[in-house]
């Protein structure tokens, strides 16, 4: 990057109450531009509908409890990690992708399910984000096909098995 071209500043941090629906605003203009590369219209439209109830949304995301990613202090991203270890939401924005947002997402969760001494997480992945899922060492169980709103929508569930932070230390000694 040349002198004239700043590194963007890149923070994560935990959400905020009042982000609701610019976290909405993120994730449906993901959907219908990014996923729409695999996912029809109708099936973008049932993943993000236009009439979402805005209070089911806001307790939806007091319920995942996200962590966001700022770049140069816009809302880049957001994903969450669930206790058992499961990833509920990952979502990078539409107009920064490729930027690295989705690499801070992926090692925040790992940082995190470290410190928590998790040993699995697991997620149901796009087909969108199939392969970035396994760029990061995660892998098919399984392909699921699920009913949204009256429409069928393709995913996979997916895996990634963690090492104890314990044994990764021994294997040094
Ligand atoms: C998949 C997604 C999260 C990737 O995020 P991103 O910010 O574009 O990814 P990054 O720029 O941080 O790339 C991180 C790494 O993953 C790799 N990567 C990114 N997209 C990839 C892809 N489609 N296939 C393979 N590798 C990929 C990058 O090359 C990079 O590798 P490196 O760390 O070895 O250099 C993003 O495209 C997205 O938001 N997709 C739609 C989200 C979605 O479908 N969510 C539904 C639930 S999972």
């Amino acid at each position: 990057m040349s002198a004239s071209q700043p590194v963007p500043h890149l923070i994560v941090r935990r959400w905020r109450v009042g982000e609701e629906e610019a976290l909405w605003r993120l994730k449906y203009q993901t959907i219908h531009s990014i996923n729409r590369a695999d996912y029809s219209a109708a099936q973008c439209a049932a993943w993000a509908p236009d009439d979402l109830d805005p209070a089911l949304w806001r307790q939806r995301i007091a319920g995942m409890d996200p962590f966001v990613v700022e770049l140069d202090g816009e809302l880049a991203g957001f994903a969450d990690l669930q206790a058992d270890g499961y990833i509920d939401h990952f979502f990078c924005a539409a107009t920064r992708q490729g930027c690295g947002v989705g690499r801070a997402l992926m090692q925040h969760i790992h940082a995190l399910a470290q410190s928590r001494s998790m040993t699995r997480l697991f997620s149901q992945v796009s087909l969108t984000a199939r392969p970035f899922f396994e760029h990061v060492g995660f892998e098919v169980v399984c392909e699921q096909q699920l009913c949204v709103r009256g429409i069928t929508l393709a995913n996979f569930s997916m895996q990634k098995w963690l090492q104890p932070a314990g044994d990764a230390a021994e294997h040094q000694e």
